[in-house]
């Protein structure tokens, strides 16, 4: 191996014995001098240490296992800028080819050979940018050839939209009308969607597996009722499906639900490679219905480096490995690879749903079809229960899984639910372990004392963050303030009972040291955790 003359010392010597492991870690300037490979590798690498595990981190919709084969694939292309298609014609044709697999998958309406319209992104959130562009860009046009103002563009969808429309809608100034959900339906009614299109609005918006819960919404029907609209005004308001992360799973699980290019107002759908599409974070596609419905204007061609390419994309340079990766994964699954995994998928959620709802704690509230995802919440009826799903979230954390929680899209903002999306990699044994870890954080939450001492004490570590303090999770759903969930906290108060403590809940606190302690100073009879799940917690 070549090692640089100055790396010398460094590599006689252990790298926890070297000066690198006392000095402090660059965090603001570039260091002066150089360090060795090793020590760079290992700091680097111990500092990762304190991530998640990706494998449990059941938060995230992305894929987190590919087969080796594919990794190996993704390290070859690693240096591969993508944009260089005339020094990387093979890579720039595999795109191709990926777009015409997706179009045809979603039923566009193509020739035998035909190459569909459509592009890699960087994923969803990209896809939808582009989407929504050319929308405002086609319906500007024709607002245009009218004669009409086009400055006041508005698009529709419900509240459960993921945040990359409100991005979309805020960095291109179009206004977004949103349907707001309600007890019991937590998609976006189409009926009430219809009633906030006017002639200004550039799209509407189905959700193909929404964020919260994976549902479906109902985009035959939105379809139907916005041709009727159509028909009755003489507008032509368009359909984008975001199918971020239904899109690789309706065709395989669901083949006849119509939600795709066979319904005539759908122009663009958008779905993310690196969720059902099985690529590691990376990827997304977008594609479009024809060439009809991708304005002339927003295709560059650029002169570069000796070719003229067409692209559209907001993206200049990137990586090329996530598009090969996803050219693997077609000709290696096929249509029964993915098949068979998302139907594992969809049992593994189904399995989930039903061991945590026969432990009589949880209502379920994702349904059986859609996006293997299980969202649950407390059931709380007739009781008053002092810890929340926070609390669960948090505890659960202990046992090495991360599972969000987060309060649902706007008006419904009082229900507080949990989510576990089911992966390929999310096998039937996991399940089972997690449904047993999950019955024991509900008996250390029941129970009165350890709940009592470890989450309602007066809390002084202001240092350590809730999950909830960054505004989005990693989804981009929203997430809550731990202020907003519990505005009644003072963290002023002194203990008193339990009542008054849960005044002062804090959901971080409970750690097993503080089980722990609580334990020690309070040697009250702590209630068996076969005596009820909530036996403890009952106001
Ligand atoms: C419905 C929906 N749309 C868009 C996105 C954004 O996708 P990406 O992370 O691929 O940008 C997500 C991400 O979870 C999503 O669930």
């Amino acid at each position: 191996m070549l090692t640089h003359a100055s790396e010398n010392v460094g590599t006689i010597q252990p790298v926890f014995g070297s000066r690198y492991m006392v000095s402090p870690i660059p965090r603001f300037e570039l260091p002066e001098e150089m360090m060795s490979k090793d020590a760079a590798y290992q700091i680097v690498h111990d500092e990762l240490l304190l991530d998640g595990n990706p494998r449990l981190n059941l938060a995230s919709f992305v894929c987190t296992w590919m087969e080796p084969e594919c990794e190996k694939l993704i390290l070859e292309a690693l240096s591969k800028n993508f944009i260089d298609f005339d020094e990387y014609p093979a890579t720039h044709d595999i795109q191709d080819r990926c777009v015409n697999m997706i179009a045809r998958l979603f039923h566009a309406p193509l020739a035998q050979n035909e190459q569909a319209v459509g592009t890699s992104t960087v994923g969803s959130s990209e896809a939808i940018m582009l989407a929504g562009l050319a929308m405002k860009r086609k319906w500007q046009q024709k607002m245009r050839q009218a004669g009409k103002p086009y400055d006041k563009p508005n698009m529709v969808a419900g509240s459960n939209v993921q945040v990359c429309w409100e991005k979309f809608a805020r960095y291109f100034e179009v206004e977004l009308r949103q349907v707001n959900l309600r007890d019991g339906c937590y998609v976006m009614d189409p009926e009430e969607a219809v009633k906030l299109v006017d002639e200004n609005t550039i799209l509407v918006c189905a959700i193909l597996g929404s964020t919260y819960t994976g549902e479906f919404e109902d985009v035959k029907l939105l379809n139907q009722l916005l041709l009727e609209n159509n028909q009755k005004t003489g507008w032509d308001t368009p359909i984008h499906v975001d199918a971020a992360s239904g899109g690789f799973i309706a065709p395989f699980l669901y083949p006849e639900l119509e939600w795709d290019f066979r319904l005539p107002l759908v122009r663009s759908i958008n779905v993310s490679g690196h969720k059902y599409g099985l690529v590691y974070a990376g990827v997304g596609w977008v594609i479009w219905r024809s060439k009809a419905e991708l304005p002339e204007e927003l295709i560059f061609h650029i002169n570069y480096l000796g070719a003229i390419q067409p692209t559209f994309t907001l993206n200049f340079s990137r990586g090329s490995s996530h598009v090969i990766a996803q050219y693997y994964q077609f000709i290696r699954l096929g249509i029964e690879g993915y098949t068979l995994i998302m139907k594992n998928c969809q049992d593994n959620a189904q399995h989930l749903a039903q061991k945590l709802k026969e432990t009589g704690m949880f209502n379920i509230i994702s349904k059986e079809i859609g996006v293997p995802v299980v969202t649950y919440s407390l059931i709380k009826k007739d009781r008053k229960l002092y810890f929340t799903e926070h609390d669960v979230a948090d505890r659960m954390r202990q046992y090495g899984w991360i599972i969000p929680a987060y309060t649902m899209a706007p008006n419904l903002e009082h229900m507080h639910v949990l989510r576990v999306v089911v992966r390929e990699d999310f096998s039937n044994s996991q399940v089972v372990k997690f449904v047993r870890d999950t019955k024991k954080v509900m008996d250390f939450l029941n129970n009165e004392e350890s709940v009592s001492s470890t989450l309602c004490a007066p809390t002084q570590d202001q240092g350590i963050h809730s999950p909830l303090d960054h505004g989005y999770h990693s989804d981009g759903h929203p997430q809550v303030k731990h202020e907003q969930l519990h505005p009644q906290i003072n963290h002023e108060q002194p203990k008193k009972t339990i009542k008054e403590k849960w005044k002062n809940f804090h959901w971080r606190k409970s750690t097993e040291a503080r089980v722990t302690e609580a334990r020690a100073t309070q040697p009250k009879k702590i209630k068996s955790s076969t005596g009820g799940h909530f036996g403890g917690r009952v106001c």
